[in-house]
């Protein structure tokens, strides 16, 4: 498919790319062709039905309505709407809900740069480095203000935000290097907070990979938080062989829905594991007591997200 950037639009990368680009043309074209109708019979009849010298002018004479004129106006824009309707929701649903195949990368902004987090623990900066033909799923906090994360060539732009995660993906066919910026005024240097994002073929992105996550001394997001659920005592409470302790067990839990003391249930996410090592008492699980205590203050977003990569590693869901 062609990708090369148009009069009107950036290169598109991504697979979504074409089906925002299609349905943002059709609104354009259709803009376009109406604005000529209106404004081409408004000059018409301007100067068709002009007042001539001499005419007589009767005010209280002329058409009142026409049904049927007053049922095209309404039927044909609305059926038009509906199309941009069904059109949009079906692509912004594509663009929402993250394949499960992808392949998670957390994303930090702040004050003034991006930082990128790999699964095998290598980390860049200002450089999201990612393989061709995979879905990319990008887990996103902020560590102050807010940010948005913004690749025009893929179509995607997702607000970041301080204190809870928000999602985005996308899948490039297309080797290359694409411009990413911040979109979210976020103070002095706002304009400087870019970077790239570079799509590689399968290959070279392996032995990229290989070759970062060497340069690191440090442990995978899964092993840290292996290691702090030891250190700062979960172990004692929570169990990763599914039999429950003084709370519940953290095997399979990710992704599973899950019914709680005051009658509710939610899908437990990473914003619900992030709310109850920081406000405990939020959301009890039915069948527990509310005595676990806040970790606000005692751990870094750097040990949460390891702590929420671990228990994702446990498994449950489809992610
Ligand atoms: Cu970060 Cu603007």
């Amino acid at each position: 498919m062609d990708t090369t950037a148009t009069f009107w639009l950036p290169t598109a990368g991504s697979t979504v790319a074409h089906e925002v680009d299609s349905t943002f043309m059709f609104i354009v074209w259709m803009s376009t062709f109406f604005f000529l109708l209106i404004v081409g019979l408004m000059v018409f009849f301007a100067w068709r039905y002009r007042r001539r010298s001499g005419d007589e002018v009767k005010l209280d004479t002329g058409p009142t309505h026409s049904k049927l004129l007053e049922a095209t106006w309404i039927g044909i824009p609305l059926v038009l709407v509906m199309i941009i309707f069904v059109w949009g929701f079906r692509g912004y649903m594509r663009m929402r809900v993250v394949p499960a195949n992808a392949l998670e990368i957390k994303v930090t902004g702040q004050q003034w740069f991006w930082s990128f987090s790999y699964p095998s623990g290598a980390t860049t900066v200002n450089e999201l480095v990612v393989p061709a033909d995979q879905p990319i799923k990008l887990l996103m906090s902020s560590k102050d203000v807010i940010h948005s994360f913004y690749v025009p060539a893929f179509r995607i732009k997702q607000d970041v935000l301080p204190n809870r995660y928000t999602v985005a993906w996308f899948e490039s066919k297309y080797p290359g290097s694409y411009q990413l910026f911040c979109a979210e005024y976020c103070g002095t240097n706002h304009s400087e907070m870019i970077g790239k994002v570079r799509v590689l073929p399968h290959a070279e992105y392996a032995s990229w990979l290989e070759q970062s996550t060497a340069e690191v001394t440090g442990l995978s997001p899964v092993d840290y938080g292996r290691q702090l659920y030891k250190s700062k005592a979960c172990i004692t409470c929570h169990t990763v062989d599914g039999s429950p302790g003084n709370g519940p067990s953290f095997l399979g839990v990710f992704g599973k829905e899950t019914d709680f003391a005051d009658g509710s249930e939610l899908v437990v996410d990473e914003n619900y594991i992030r709310e109850s090592i920081l406000s405990p008492r939020a959301k009890v699980v039915a069948g527990f007591q509310p005595i676990m205590p806040t970790y606000q203050g005692v751990l870094t977003d750097k040990e949460i997200d390891g702590l929420i990569a671990f228990i994702k590693s446990l498994g449950g869901g489809s992610e």
